[in-house]
């Protein structure tokens, strides 16, 4: 994929949060969602490429826009696959809570995994603890390696995870290893990728999240050099044959982070819709929005922090 990509990338991003950040603490995730699909889907037909929506916002008869198949991008080449979820978080969103994201990740055809949309167990760290995880060890072992790897303590360790009954045991765990646990009420792909920035406080993610969102992430630390594994957690016989249909025999195999990002060629983009750890939210003032917004290439290694004003009269998608 040209390098030039990269930059169309961020501004399909950008769109979807200036839509969506509009509507924060209103209450209304849907129509925060609707926002950013709309946005996202008509920025996307302005970029140079014939993509074909691997992930998006479900299968054709359940989403009208950004659905699983569907053919977006204005030219016949390059052929890519596009994970996209133009607003990670809806709730977040919903109440003004931080790091709502609008994010999407690009990857030459075939390049990324098609992620059915069940549950998926994660693990991700930042690069300095890759190759030290494994999502079959117990957690304590975990987070001793990733201790040992940051040259910290696990008391210094602070692991984020979904505040859901489901991750009691996981919460019990780390609890009893020592870290420090930031539970977070929804998104988990914006602290996924904050593991790889010291800057963010966060060391690791742990516990079940939507499968998707763990493509994306793990394209985020593919860029990054970090690492994420995953374990499908299907919830119905109905789920386990949507994913038998997506090519994934084996429920409760590993997927290492080459099995959730293929290519060496990987886009990622995100802008922050709310406030975040490592992204600020859609600030508005009169006639313009700023945006703070991430693009990196895992060809190169280039990481860009992207601060963007936009005068929202000469928005076409805003119309
Ligand atoms: P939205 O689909 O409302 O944006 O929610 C996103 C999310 O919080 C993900 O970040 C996370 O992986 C998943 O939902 C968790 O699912 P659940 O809310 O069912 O536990």
């Amino acid at each position: 994929m040209e390098r030039e990509l990269a930059l169309e990338f961020v501004r399909v991003t950008e769109a979807a949060a200036i839509a969506s950040g509009r509507l924060m603490g209103r209450g209304q995730k849907d129509a925060a969602d609707k926002a950013a699909v709309d946005a996202m889907r008509a920025m996307l037909d302005t970029v140079q490429i014939k993509g074909t929506v691997v992930i998006g916002e479900g299968e054709m008869d359940e989403a009208p826009m950004l659905y699983i198949g569907e053919q977006v991008g204005g030219a016949q080449f390059p052929e890519v696959d596009i994970a996209v979820d133009p607003l990670e978080g809806t709730s977040l969103v919903a109440k003004g809570l931080p790091n709502a994201i609008s994010v999407l990740a690009v990857a030459p055809r075939g390049g990324l995994l098609h992620a059915p949309d069940m549950y998926m167990d994660k693990i991700a760290v930042g690069p300095e603890a890759k190759g030290c995880i494994d999502i079959q060890a117990p957690i304590a072992d975990n987070l001793a390696r990733v201790a040992r790897a940051k040259g910290v303590k696990i008391e210094d360790l602070t692991v984020v995870i979904l505040d859901r009954e489901r991750h009691a045991a996981i919460i019990r765990a780390v609890r009893e290893a020592g870290a420090r646990i930031k539970l977070i009420s929804d998104g988990d792909v914006a602290p996924a990728v904050a593991t790889a920035f010291g800057q963010s406080g966060v060391d690791m993610l742990l516990g079940i999240g939507g499968a998707p969102e763990g493509v994306l992430a793990a394209a985020a630390l593919k860029c990054l050099g970090g690492e994420m594994q995953g374990r499908l957690v299907p919830g119905s016989s109905q789920e386990v044959e949507r994913a038998r249909g997506m090519g994934l025999t084996d429920m409760s195999g590993v997927l290492t982070q080459n099995d959730l990002v293929r290519s060496e060629d990987v886009i990622f983009a995100a802008t922050g819709i709310t406030d975040g750890d490592l992204l600020r939210g859609v600030r508005y003032s009169g006639a313009k929005a700023t945006t703070h917004s991430i693009v990196m290439r895992s060809k190169t290694g280039t990481v860009r922090l992207v601060e963007a004003t936009h005068v929202l009269a000469r928005k076409t998608f805003l119309k």
